[in-house]
């Protein structure tokens, strides 16, 4: 590879051997591959000597060589990766090189790359931003056939995020906690029978749900009810809620909604809208929202599900406080008994302006996909959708968007289902839809921690630099 050796080059080799940074990390797949959709995560300082990193997506070929499906080399020094796919001979060498510049990539500094496998390219992320996408080369094998990644000279390991990994990856610290102690105040005027709140729910205790928020138009802009919808706090700046909830941006744009957190009276202008024994509420603008790319709402509301991203942070308090997401898809099983919260519709015939001041909440029990295909046949959709109520406790109009909670044995909270949809409310034999949030931690990983995605709306959750594009580079001497 070199023509001469210089001493210069012995000396940055011993150096860079001398910070550790000739590890190597080895994935096997045989027998997994890779799949679409796949996000490889590779998260390192880069080295500080003029020593590359690499990163190989391996497989075997049929003339017992193992193909780079991708080979990156990564050079600190020179703020650059060079990318190639398969084994460019004889054909001409499809190598690209990307000057990222040293606010990317510079010695000593940390990045995380990720890489989005898609069948006919590889995204290429980093630190959050997509760099490059590698059109993979036609003699390259395909994904499946993958059985080896590794990463040589690097101080980090290369991995494949799975629902476990986005989990933690998207779970605040210390989220899923909540407080139990505090009655549900006189004040809140329930004068009907137990049975008619949330539907069947009752006045929940005050911090018992902190992660629910309430999403609403501004006092001046408001027009009866300015409660939309229900959302929930994954950490102190974003919030999961609905796709739906933003069905109409042209009569509430952002700038004409607020999401309010820490609520439980949610009536403005009466002593109790701030009452600090029950509720530390703030209002904080929406910076940008995020709804699902395939989200539709005939014949009902399909990938319905949406993030929004926060102007300012939340300070935690006991009001205010994360759910976590759920770490798999069968954490919870049919017949587990969550928990459903918000101010909508007490029944089906409420109007807007007769929601609850108070918070409500009721446990409902998590049905079969048998159950739930039997009530709503061809409109269920087994995978996006879960549905769950018992006898009497249902969700309603203005509960959209809110947080079905289930929590493990020690008390951790997690969102397991977004309140999406239902006929009527309340009726035994129609549960309550909503939207299946371990199908989309993929979605809500790429959405929060990725930039740029397809058809955003509205202002990136990020506000990048615009990627630079790699140059066409075919050094002669490679
Ligand atoms: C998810 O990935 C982690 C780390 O790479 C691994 O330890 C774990 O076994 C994986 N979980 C599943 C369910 O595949
Ligand atoms: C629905 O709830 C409202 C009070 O919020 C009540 O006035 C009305 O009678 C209820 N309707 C039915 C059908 O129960
Ligand atoms: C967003 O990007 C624009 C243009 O690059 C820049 O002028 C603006 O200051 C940025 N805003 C924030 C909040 O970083």
């Amino acid at each position: 590879m070199f023509q001469t050796v210089s001493l210069a080059w012995i000396f940055a080799i011993l150096c860079s051997l001398g910070e550790s940074s000739s590890t190597t990390f080895v994935v096997d797949t045989s027998g997994r591959g890779l799949v679409k959709n796949d996000i490889l995560e590779w998260s390192a300082r880069t080295n500080l000597a003029r020593i590359p990193s690499f990163l190989y997506i391996r497989a075997p070929a049929s003339n017992r060589r193992m193909y780079p499906l991708m080979k990156l080399e990564l050079q600190g020094a020179r703020n650059r990766i060079i990318v190639q796919s398969g084994l460019a001979r004889p054909s001409p060498p499809s190598i690209m090189l990307c000057a990222l510049g040293e606010e990317v990539i510079a010695p000593g500094k940390p990045f995380k790359m990720h890489i989005l496998v898609r069948s006919e390219d590889f995204q290429i992320f980093i630190n959050g931003y997509l760099k490059y996408t590698l059109k993979l080369a036609h003699d390259a094998p395909l994904i499946d056939k993958v059985t080896k990644l590794a990463v040589y000279n690097s101080d980090g390991a290369v991995r494949i995020l799975n629902d476990t990994t986005y989990s933690e990856l998207l779970s605040a610290p210390n989220c899923g906690f909540n407080i139990n102690s505090i009655k549900p105040p006189p004040f809140c005027g329930s004068t009907g029978p137990v049975s008619e709140r949330i539907v069947g729910g009752v006045e929940s205790r005050p911090g018992s749900h902190p992660w629910q928020v309430s999403i609403r138009t501004k006092p001046v802009f408001t027009i009866g009810q300015p409660h939309i919808c229900g959302g929930t706090l994954i950490s102190n700046c974003l919030v999961v809620t609905a796709g739906h909830c933003f069905y109409s941006l042209k009569e509430y744009p952002l700038s004409k909604m607020i999401v309010r957190v820490g609520d439980y009276y949610n009536r403005d202008g009466t002593p109790h809208s701030r009452d600090p024994t029950v509720e530390n509420s703030e209002d904080i603008e929406i910076e940008s929202v995020i709804r699902h790319e395939r989200y539709d709402l005939f014949p009902t509301p399909t990938n319905d599900i949406a993030v929004i991203k926060l102007r300012t942070c939340v300070t935690f308090d006991k009001f205010k406080r994360p759910a976590c997401l759920p770490t798999g898809r069968n954490q919870f099983r049919p017949g587990t008994d969550c928990g459903i919260s918000g101010w909508g519709a007490l029944n089906s015939t409420d109007y807007p302006t007769e929601y609850p001041a108070c918070l409500q909440g009721a446990i409902i029990e998590i049905k079969t996909d048998r159950q739930c295909k039997t009530a709503f046949q061809e409109k269920y959709l087994l995978k996006k959708m879960m549905c769950a109520n018992t006898d009497t406790a249902d969700t309603c109009q203005g509960d959209s968007g809110g947080p079905m909670t289930c929590h493990n044995e020690d008390n951790r909270h997690f969102l397991w289902g977004v309140t999406s949809w239902g006929e009527g409310c309340g009726d035994a034999k129609k549960p309550g839809v909503y939207t299946r949030v371990t199908t989309y931690l993929r979605w809500l990983f790429m959405a929060i921690n990725l930039s740029p995605q397809p058809q955003r709306f509205q202002k990136d959750v990020k506000n990048g630099s615009k990627p630079k594009y790699c140059h066409n580079y075919v050094p002669a001497d490679f």
